[in-house]
């Protein structure tokens, strides 16, 4: 219950979501498939970054995963369970077409082609996600996301996908959180590939762009029947520590980089002029050619928000320095000093709705779909391997609560899809970093619903119900 600012209680604002608001679980294909040399998969950039020393925590590789790849039917049970009525997945390029380049591979195709017909047996929307980070390695090796070539590389993949699902995939999202790729990928060295250099990050965000928008022009001319084409950004709200000029520049940056970079040329159809000055100052320019921003304009349907926290920022160093050794402008995290997750990351659903609020100000028009929203936590299964994850079902209903008053506030926000369905593969972390509402047991492949997932499918049927 919520009180109002006249003393009376309201409902729970999750009960103000409509029944028409759409209800999904997320997972992407590294993280869960495994089955990684099977019926002509080829390896991505991750299978090689896997076998870097000290790459990824535990030596841990995406090899078996969640098995997903040989339990698809009885995850697609579980799924119809929650009684959610969409599935985000992605497909794999390697496995769909291994290398990269050429014709499709038909025996990674009739995968996604099956898990289409199952969810769509039980009711439930797939929505495919076409680029989640495992890029064929071959493409790579002829320069990866910096090379330009690699855009149109994807946008013959895509239509590779759009021609074997179309007929019954409707919603479409070419990249997931290209910010990832291209900075944890080219610039921190974090991600596969592993590299660390600025300039290589922002060809390969451009290229990122380009291809989604290629992508984007070829299936909206493809399609026959009604499609939804969009993009999923992790976006961050970014905030000064104080009302200092120094702040102010620190957050102002970071929001550049982490969002405007990606907001702007896909709905305003340029980059941001103060993004283009900072990475100017590290010697850094974006490789624009010809009509590449009215490629990456293309009309938007849905914009898909990926929300896990929200960042203070300083502009100035423990000692009050605003420059670092290098001379650089200081851009400092400043703790709020709230619970974290497991990740480390600190819990501020408040800053959710900010969030969401700011993108409906600033980029007015595109409907949005929560994409992903969920925690990692320690976990501790009892005996039959339930979890009774308190913390994530707090986490999940406070950030539901978050987008039900961003809606009430103006903000169009249509769906909610949990990150995730399963425990699986956390990037760099491994295995360690648990997200599932459902519980792997890594050793037996057992999925147990945890307390979240039931949580989560209660309050689906209620809201729901009201329809
Ligand atoms: C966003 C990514 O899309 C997903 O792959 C990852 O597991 C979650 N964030 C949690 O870090």
């Amino acid at each position: 219950m919520e009180s109002t600012a006249a003393g009376s209680a309201t409902a729970d604002p999750i009960d103000t979501l409509p029944a028409s608001f759409r209800w999904g679980v997320a997972t992407s294909s590294y993280q869960i498939e495994g089955a990684v040399a099977e019926d002509g998969r080829t390896p991505s950039i991750w299978d090689t970054f896997c076998r870097v020393p000290g790459a990824v925590a535990g030596g841990d590789t995406g090899d078996v995963a969640c098995d997903h790849y040989h339990r698809m039917p009885q995850d697609v049970a579980l799924i119809a369970d929650l009684g959610v009525d969409t599935y985000r997945f992605s497909t794999a390029w390697p496995r769909v077409q291994p290398g990269g380049r050429g014709p499709a591979n038909p025996t990674g195709l009739a995968f996604y082609d099956r898990l289409v017909d199952e969810l769509l047996d039980r009711g439930i929307d797939p929505w495919v996600t076409l680029y989640h980070w495992d890029l064929p390695q071959e493409l790579e090796d002829t320069g990866g996301w910096p090379a330009r070539d690699t855009a149109y590389r994807f946008a013959d993949y895509a239509m590779l996908v759009f021609d074997a699902l179309g007929d019954r995939v409707r919603t479409w999202t070419t990249l997931n959180e290209p910010w990832c790729s291209a900075m944890l990928g080219y610039a921190y060295g974090e991600h596969a590939p592993g590299r660390r250099d600025l300039g290589d990050a922002i060809a390969a965000a451009h290229h990122l762009l380009l291809g989604h928008g290629l992508a984007t022009r070829r299936i909206r001319a493809a399609a026959t029947a009604p499609v939804e084409l969009g993009i999923t950004l992790n976006l961050a709200t970014a905030v000064p520590a104080t009302d200092s000029a120094a702040d102010h520049d620190a957050a102002r940056a970071s929001d550049g980089l982490g969002a405007r970079l990606y907001l702007d040329p896909l709905v305003h159809g340029r980059y941001p002029d103060d993004v283009l000055a900072d990475l100017a100052a590290d010697g850094v320019t974006v490789p624009v050619r010809d009509d590449d921003l009215a490629v990456i304009a293309a009309p938007l349907d849905v914009l898909g928000v990926n929300y896990y926290f929200g960042q203070v920022f300083s502009g100035v160093d423990a000692d009050g320095r605003d420059r670092d050794a290098d001379g650089r402008p200081v851009r400092r995290v400043i703790p709020r000093g709230r619970p974290r997750t497991a990740m480390g990351w600190e819990i501020v659903p408040e800053c959710f709705t900010d969030l969401l609020l700011r993108i409906s100000r600033d980029y007015p028009g595109l409907p949005m779909v929560i994409t992903e929203n969920g925690a990692a936590f320690d976990d501790h299964p009892d005996a039959r391997g339930f979890v009774a994850d308190d913390d994530r079902v707090g986490y999940l209903a406070e950030h539901l609560r978050a987008v039900a008053r961003a809606r009430r506030a103006g903000a169009d926000v249509r769906g909610y899809f949990a990150w995730s369905l399963l425990d699986n593969f956390e990037w760099a972390y491994g295995y360690d970093k648990r997200f599932g509402i459902v519980r792997v047991d890594y050793d037996t492949q057992e999925r147990v619903p945890k307390r979240s997932a039931l949580w989560f499918r209660d309050t689906v049927r209620r809201v729901r119900g009201r329809g």
